[in-house]
């Protein structure tokens, strides 16, 4: 099969990376592809967002399957419009990623289903939203942009002033754009967090191994939020007991929600989840593999990801297995100085052999999230440039292994955490 994958990142190589191991796999492409991709992939410099030109390359190059990974152009409706074309395309379509495109509709759903998540209020107005949270006079609170926001549409804040100028960025400057012209307004739940990322084609889920990202960009769960640092498979805080209620209260009511709505869930699903002293609750679906979870678990699937992506949109899921290795995978995100604010880019990367590898490295694995080639040579072209993923018997080795291999990979300003799986070895 010749197979196209939408998306430039981390996510998108990590995939690659495991659809080349398909015997199914003849021929793998990636648009827009980044340098290191390159080395397992053709890249063709088309935006991921860039619907129209893509479903015509696709045409043109007659490609088998595509899968379409990042959340913006599914939000668009990329699967539809390749289905359209007659090409058959892993992910949601525009209606069913509404679970992620907008916070109010899937806070609606979890309330109509009763599905459990934090308590909430959508707003539009800025004065009845900021009469909710004086009523409720509970700090912190949390107020999030109704849509996609790369990331950065959450705000926790502390005390009224900080929640006013929140709901007042979203709400009367804009900050937002269209993605804050409505508010949530939710109560803030606190315990760990788990991230489960499941295969689902629309009536049957199966869940993929629990991880634990690393949001925030300093040691210790300091400073600004990110798209990932770093994560961990699986989550030991994630137990089997946990899994079953999870599954028999948040997914498969989940998986039944959507179907009832009419527009059922084709895809990756990923539920972001609070293991709070009241039990565990949804922080946020998103429509799509998440960034870096997909490059610690992944290494650890032990099946054929291409057979299980086809299953899935053939809607036959319950036919193939889905079937994990034994042990433990880390991965450290190495990200440039600066990150997630401003950062340079261009930066010479030394340490990667040609094919974008560390050479000699055993059970490691390099994703490209943001490299380019210069002179023959990598150099960083992003925030998020590499994650280094390893995998182990145990997570404690997977991450000496993880950390070891990272120590070989330099460039000018290279931002990394130290603490990478810390609170998940205390929970062991
Ligand atoms: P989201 O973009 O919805 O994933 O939110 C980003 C991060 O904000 C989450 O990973 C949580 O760490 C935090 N967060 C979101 N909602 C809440 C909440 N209700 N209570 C506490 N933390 C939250
Ligand atoms: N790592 C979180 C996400 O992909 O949204």
């Amino acid at each position: 099969m010749k197979i196209l994958v939408v998306g430039g990142g981390g996510r998108e190589h990590a995939i690659l990376r495991k659809l080349k191991e398909s015997p199914l796999c003849t021929e793998l492409w990636a648009a827009p592809g980044n340098a290191g991709i390159g080395c397992d992939a053709t890249c063709k410099p088309i935006a991921a967002t860039d619907l129209a030109g893509m479903v015509e390359f696709a045409k043109q190059e007659r490609f088998d399957y595509v899968v379409v990974t990042p959340d913006d152009p599914l939000a668009l409706g990329m699967v539809d419009a390749l289905e359209a074309a007659g090409i058959p395309a892993f992910g949601p379509n525009k209606a069913a990623a509404r679970i992620e495109s907008s916070k109010v509709f899937s806070k609606n759903l979890m309330k109509k289903y009763g599905i459990p998540t934090a308590r909430y209020e959508v707003f539009e107005d800025p004065d009845q939203a900021m009469a909710y949270i004086r009523r409720q006079g509970q700090y912190p609170v949390v107020v999030k942009a109704d849509g996609l926001a790369l990331g950065k549409g959450v705000l926790i804040c502390e005390d009224e002033s900080a929640a006013e100028a929140a709901v007042r960025g979203m709400l009367v400057e804009g900050k937002f754009g269209a993605s804050g012209r409505r508010v949530v307004v939710e109560e803030f739940l606190t315990g760990p967090e788990v991230s489960v990322l499941s295969f689902t084609d629309g009536h049957v889920l199966v869940p993929m191994l629990s991880s634990m990202d690393h949001k925030r960009a300093l040691d210790g769960d300091a400073g600004l939020n990110t798209g990932g640092m770093g994560v961990i498979a699986p989550n030991p805080y994630y137990t089997a007991e946990i899994a079953a209620a999870c599954m028999d209260e948040i997914f498969l009511p989940t998986v039944q929600a959507m179907q009832a709505e009419g527009c059922p869930f084709k895809g990756c699903l990923y539920f972001g989840l609070m293991l709070t002293p009241n039990g565990p609750k949804v922080i946020e679906y998103n429509c799509r593999f998440g960034d870096p979870e997909t490059q610690g678990v992944l290494p650890l699937l032990d099946s054929d990801l291409l057979e299980i992506m086809l299953a899935v949109t053939g809607g036959r899921l319950h036919e193939v297995p889905v079937s994990w290795k034994p042990g433990a995978a880390a991965c450290v995100v190495l990200a440039s100085g600066g990150y997630p604010e401003h950062y340079q880019k261009g930066k010479p990367i030394a340490g990667l052999g040609p094919d974008g590898q560390l050479a000699g490295a055993k059970d490691v694995t390099v994703c490209h999230a943001g490299t380019a080639l210069q002179e023959g040579g990598f150099v960083t072209n992003g925030g998020r440039v590499l994650g280094v993923t390893a995998t182990a018997p145990s997570l404690r080795e997977a991450l000496d292994r993880a950390y070891a291999a990272a120590d070989g990979i330099a460039f000018e300003g290279l931002h990394r955490r130290s603490d990478i799986g810390q609170r998940a070895l205390a929970a062991l």
